[in-house]
């Protein structure tokens, strides 16, 4: 039984003011998650206020990224070892706007997620392929060689805790979700793949979440199929109504 995962992420929005105004609006929203897994992920000047507001709430704090080294010489980077330090749980790997505009390779996605586990960060690793992969059908060929490159070797009981987003490109604030049809093929695909990659059972636990433009309309269709454990929500996590919706539609459909 997997617990559905709803996480928002923050991306480069909101003030340390409006982060802790909108956990609290979340809080006030629901009370109770319901089955969902409730996570938020604030840009690192407002991680602390958020932890200390989610403090005795269900309400998991992630970062958007992190270094993989614990400390040196690495002008603007954060680590691991100082995302647990301040009380964070999750940690945002390998987004693909990462990708696209600060060169993440799945050479350092693979480092950070080892750096991860080592600190007892859950990370969230990204992966999904442009429209013209799509279009070249290469999604299979892009997802295989972001989740054999990207993960590192791990013993299954960290395997387990890991969250893969599955997040195609072209509809990452588009307003163009995968049909749930789409999503699921893919979907399926991943967890075929983390079963090679470790085992059936380990594979069986892994959470993996769809993200691209999911909103509280198009929510419940995708969270219902067998394969889709939560969803990794951009512009509509930045709403208490619209994140709240989400949360209520894993509730009923995951
Ligand atoms: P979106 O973003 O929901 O705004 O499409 C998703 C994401 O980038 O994680």
């Amino acid at each position: 039984m997997r617990i559905p995962v709803i996480a928002g992420n923050w991306k480069m929005y909101k003030t340390i003011r409006e982060a802790v105004d909108l956990v609290k609006g979340i809080q006030y929203a629901l009370p109770f998650p319901g089955e969902a897994e409730v996570v938020v992920g604030p840009p690192f000047s407002a991680l602390l206020p958020v932890i200390d507001a989610c403090r005795d709430s269900y309400i998991g704090v992630a970062a958007q990224n992190m270094h993989w080294e614990d400390e040196g010489a690495f002008t603007g980077e954060v680590s691991g070892a100082f995302l647990k330090d301040m009380g964070c749980e999750y940690v945002i790997i390998g987004h693909s706007e990462r990708r696209q505009y600060f060169a993440e390779t799945d050479d350092a996605v693979n480092r950070k997620v080892a750096s991860a586990m080592k600190h007892g960060l859950i990370p969230i690793v990204c992966i999904g392929e442009t429209l013209s992969e799509r279009e070249n059908e290469k999604t299979f060929e892009v997802i295989e060689r972001q989740l054999g490159g990207g993960l590192p070797a791990l013993d299954p009981e960290d395997a387990k805790k890991l969250i893969v987003a599955y997040e195609p490109v072209w509809a990452i604030g588009t307003g163009k979700t995968a049909t749930p049809d789409q999503a699921e093929e893919v979907h399926a695909f991943i967890r075929e793949f983390l079963s090679n990659l470790f085992d059936a059972n380990t594979a069986d636990s892994i959470r993996i979440l769809y993200g691209g433009s999911v909103k509280p309309d198009n929510a419940a269709d995708l969270l219902c199929l067998p394969n889709i454990d939560g969803a990794l929500v951009g512009g509509a996590s930045l709403k208490v109504d619209s994140f709240a919706g989400i949360i209520g539609a894993a509730r009923l459909g995951g």
